[in-house]
C-alpha cells in the first residue's frame, strides 16, 4: 500500500490562447450589440476565438507544455493528465490526444466535466491521486472552446465566451498546507436548466419496429439573471465557509482568484468580503469567459508578470453550468 502524503504543490503553469483575437466592435457588426453596452455589462473588451488552423488540443498541449518546462519536468516524469473540459475535440475524451503530443508516455490521461467549475473539480480530483501516494506527478488542465457552441447570432451569450487553454503541474509532497491546502465542491442539478447545452435527439427507425436515437446539441442556452444571482448569492457562501473552516480571515489572502465570467460578479464578491479590487486578479477584458480554462489562464498569467510569488496564498472559486460551484484555498509553490 502507497504512503499517503499531505500536500500537492503547485510547482509550474502555462497558457495559450488562440491567435484571433475579435472586439466589441467587431461583433456588433455580427449582432446588434456594441462596446458600451457589453463592457459596462461584463467587463470585457475582446476575446479570443479558434481559427480554421488551429485546435483545443493543440491549445492544450501548448499550455502543458508551458507548464512542464516551468516545473523543470521530462514528459514521461509525469504520472496523470486530467482535463477539464466540456468542449472535447473528440466526445471520447482529449486529454490522451494530449498526453501523445507531449509525449507524456507514462501517464494516464482522461478528460473531466463540470463546465466552468471543471478546472476547480480537476485540481481536487489530481490532488486525491496525490496524497494516496499512488502517484507523483499531475498536470491539470483546464481548455474549453465555446465558441464551437455559441449561437453566434444570440446577443445575449455569443458577447461572453471566449477560448483558451490554461495547464498547472502538481507535485505530490509530504508537508501539509501545500498546494491545494482545502476544498469545498457542489452541485445543484434541479437548477441546471439555467444553463445549458443540451443534447437534441432524433427518433430514428432501425429494424423491426425498433428504434435508435441520434445525438446532436444545441447551442448554449443561457438565462442570464438567473446564472448571475446564483453566482453572487453562492461564491460568497462558500468561499466564507473554506475560509472559516481553515481559521483565514479575508485580510489573510494575498489573491482572490475567481472564475472569469463578469466583472461585476467579481466586484460583488470582492465586496462582499472587503478584499481590495487590487487583490482580485482580472484578465476577462482580453479574453472573456473561457470557462473551464480561466482560472489557470489567469494564474499563468500573474504569475509569469510577478505578481503571484511563491508562498501566496489565494482563494479561488469556480462556478458554472450544472449548476456546479466551488473553492479552493491555495498556495502557489512555483519550480523548485
Ligand atoms: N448588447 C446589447 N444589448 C443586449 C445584449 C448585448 N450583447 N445582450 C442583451 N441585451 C439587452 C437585452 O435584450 C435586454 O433588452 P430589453 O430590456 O430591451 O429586453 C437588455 O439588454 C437587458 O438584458 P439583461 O439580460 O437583463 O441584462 P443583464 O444586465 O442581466 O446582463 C448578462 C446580462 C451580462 C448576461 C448578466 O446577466 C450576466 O453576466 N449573467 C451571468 C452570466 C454568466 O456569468 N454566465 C456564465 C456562467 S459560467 C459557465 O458555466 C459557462
Amino acid at each position: 500500500m502507497a504512503k499517503q502524503l499531505l500536500g500537492s504543490a503547485l510547482v509550474g503553469c502555462g497558457s495559450a490562447t488562440p491567435k484571433q483575437s475579435l472586439t466589441n466592435a467587431q461583433l456588433g457588426q455580427r449582432v446588434d450589440t456594441n462596446d458600451s453596452w457589453i463592457r459596462s455589462r461584463t467587463g470585457i473588451a475582446s476575446r479570443c476565438v479558434l481559427g480554421s488552423d488551429e485546435s483545443l488540443v493543440e491549445l492544450s498541449h501548448m499550455a502543458s507544455a508551458k507548464a512542464l518546462k516551468m516545473a523543470g519536468w521530462e514528459p514521461g516524469s509525469v504520472d496523470l493528465i486530467v482535463m477539464a473540459t466540456s468542449t472535447p475535440d473528440d466526445l471520447f475524451g482529449s486529454a490522451p490526444q494530449v498526453q501523445s503530443l507531449l509525449g507524456a508516455n507514462n501517464a494516464f490521461a482522461f478528460d473531466l466535466t463540470a463546465a466552468c467549475s471543471g478546472f476547480l473539480f480537476a485540481l481536487v480530483t489530481a490532488t486525491q491521486f496525490l496524497k494516496s501516494g499512488s502517484i507523483k506527478r499531475a498536470l491539470v488542465i483546464g481548455a474549453d472552446q465555446l465558441s464551437r457552441w455559441v449561437d453566434w447570432d444570440d446577443r445575449r451569450t455569443c458577447v461572453l465566451f471566449g477560448d483558451g487553454a490554461g495547464a498547472v503541474a502538481l507535485e505530490a509532497v509530504d508537508q501539509k498546507d501545500e498546494g491545494l491546502i482545502d476544498f469545498s465542491l457542489k452541485s445543484d442539478g434541479s437548477r441546471g436548466d439555467s444553463l445549458q447545452l443540451r443534447q437534441v435527439i432524433k427518433h430514428l427507425p432501425l429494424v423491426d419496429g425498433t428504434t435508435h436515437q441520434q445525438g446532436g446539441f444545441t447551442s448554449i442556452e443561457m438565462n442570464g439573471q438567473e446564472v448571475y444571482k446564483f453566482a453572487v448569492r453562492e461564491v460568497p457562501s462558500v468561499l466564507a465557509e473554506l475560509l472559516k473552516r481553515n481559521n483565514v480571515i479575508a485580510e489573510e489572502l494575498d489573491w482572490l482568484l475567481l472564475h472569469q465570467a463578469n466583472q461585476r460578479i467579481l466586484d460583488a464578491v470582492a465586496d462582499r468580503f472587503q478584499v481590495p479590487h487590487h487583490k482580485v486578479l482580472t484578465n476577462l477584458q482580453s479574453y472573456g469567459n473561457t470557462s473551464a480554462a480561466t482560472i489557470p489562464l489567469m494564474l499563468d498569467e500573474a504569475v509569469r508578470d510577478g505578481r503571484v510569488k511563491p508562498g501566496d496564498l489565494i482563494a479561488t472559486s469556480g462556478f458554472g453550468a450544472g449548476l456546479s460551484w466551488g473553492a479552493a484555498l491555495i498556495n502557489w509553490h512555483g519550480p523548485s
